[in-house]
């Protein structure tokens, strides 16, 4: 049995690498170039899968939403990526959603202590993109 829980947050960035010519960076990121950065509300969606317990659950709702918040949503929630985040900030690391799913896995994955095994982290960035992370893919 698989469980996603949803979890949102605001956060700032703004792409552009050291790598291409502010035009080049222009023409890849399009707006999200904009040179003082722009907000997005984030929708991330994680889900966990494992037997059901003989509570009836996968998982402990209250762990998963303690792990979740404390390990990914404080830390994004409300900041500037490019800036406020080590995996980021004076890196080439461009805060695309592709890589920020790969830190929100990463971040996870450190923090993890649930018997349910993470098998998906999902975010959204506006209503048109989604990225997806899969475990064993
Ligand atoms: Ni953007």
């Amino acid at each position: 049995m698989q469980v996603t829980s949803r979890y949102r947050f605001a956060a700032a960035h703004r792409l552009d690498t050291p790598a291409l010519s502010p035009e080049e960076n222009r023409k890849l990121y399009g707006k999200c170039n904009n040179p003082f950065g722009h907000g997005h509300d984030y929708v991330l969606d994680v889900t966990v899968r494992g037997p059901v317990g003989e509570d009836g659950l996968v998982v402990n709702r209250d762990a998963f939403d303690t792990l979740v918040r404390h390990a990914v949503v404080d830390r994004l929630s409300h900041r500037n990526l490019n800036a406020d985040l080590p995996e980021f900030a004076g890196t080439d690391c461009v805060p695309t959603t592709e890589n920020l799913a790969t830190v929100v896995r990463d971040f996870l994955m450190k923090a993890w202590t649930l018997p349910a095994q993470l098998v998906r982290v999902r975010i959204s960035e506006t209503e048109r993109n989604t990225f997806v992370w899969e475990a064993g893919r």
